[in-house]
């Protein structure tokens, strides 16, 4: 495995594997890999003979200096993990080689899968972010596929319009979102939550099963299916930031569950901001 630091380089890897006549897959994460993250490189390598992964703490994104600064950090131990799990090439550019000196380009995906749940509440500027630094990281590959987690389902929203109003020759591939044991998705931020932290946080996927289990035996009415769901996390004095039974296109609310929707919840526990999602399919 290689780990390369600019535009330039990745290209030569990805002609030279392109030469070799394999396909390319690409994996865009911040880095602090957990299995949730490999389980897109999996993904990825069952269906490629070569994997980019890329690592980039994208500071765009993010609309708290607090939460940028703490995000963790930790190449070694990554391209490690990413190795073991069969990423040829790690695609890790400085702040500098992704927004060079000057740079005064925003890709900006409008409307409702923008400005609903992460963009109500971390504020549009985030999938701003997003939609550029991605634009940007695929347009650098140019891989065949790229691997999103469902986990960010609004994200994959977000990514897949993008893309197809660009134009950018890839497919994005949805993935499961991967969950620990107790069933508390993967994410990096977990690893800032304390032991009793943790506990509460088990709240958010017992709030998804309440709402999966309150339309299972009969209930549609989305605001009942809600308070099923927010009955879980106030047991633990957890204040959704929001919990959104909606659209899973367009992420308008949807009044009845007659039709797969979207559960969303973000929650913050302590200082950690954690999401979760689940479709409930009647
Ligand atoms: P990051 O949070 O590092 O996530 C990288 C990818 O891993 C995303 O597609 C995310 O949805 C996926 N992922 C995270 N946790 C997961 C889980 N538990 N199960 C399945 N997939 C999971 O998302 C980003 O980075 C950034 O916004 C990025 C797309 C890299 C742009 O900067």
């Amino acid at each position: 495995m290689r780990i390369v630091r600019t535009i330039a380089q990745l290209r030569k890897e990805v002609a030279g594997a392109r030469a070799r006549g394999s396909e390319v897959g690409m994996v865009p994460t911040m880095g602090a890999l957990h299995d949730g993250h490999l389980s897109l490189v999996h993904a990825a390598r069952a269906d490629q003979g070569f994997v980019v992964m890329s690592i980039f703490v994208n500071p765009t994104q993010f609309t708290e200096a607090e939460d940028l600064e703490a995000y963790p950090r930790q190449e070694a131990s990554d391209a490690a993990l990413a190795e073991a799990a069969g990423v040829d090439v790690i695609f890790a550019p400085t702040a500098a080689e992704m927004y060079p000196e000057g740079f005064a380009t925003t890709v900006h995906v409008g409307g409702s899968i923008t400005e609903r749940l992460e963009g109500e509440t971390r504020g549009a500027a985030h999938f701003d972010g997003v939609a550029t630094v991605v634009s940007k990281l695929l347009l650098a590959c140019m891989p065949d596929r790229a691997y999103f987690g469902e986990k960010d389902a609004q994200q994959v929203l977000v990514v897949s319009r993008m893309v197809r109003d660009l134009g950018i020759p890839v497919r994005i591939v949805p993935c499961p979102t991967s969950r620990d044991e107790d069933g508390l998705a993967r994410s990096s931020r977990n690893a800032r939550l304390s032991e009793g932290e943790r506990a509460r946080a088990l709240a958010i996927p017992r709030a998804l099963g309440a709402a999966a289990a309150a339309l299972a035996s009969g209930e549609c009415e989305a605001e009942a299916i809600r308070e099923a769901a927010g009955r879980e996390l106030a047991a633990e004095d957890l204040v959704a930031e929001y919990l959104a039974i909606v659209d899973p296109d367009t992420l308008d609310a949807v009044e009845r569950v007659d039709a797969p929707a979207l559960l969303a919840i973000a929650v913050r526990v302590g200082e950690v901001r954690l999401i979760d999602n689940a479709v409930l399919t009647p």
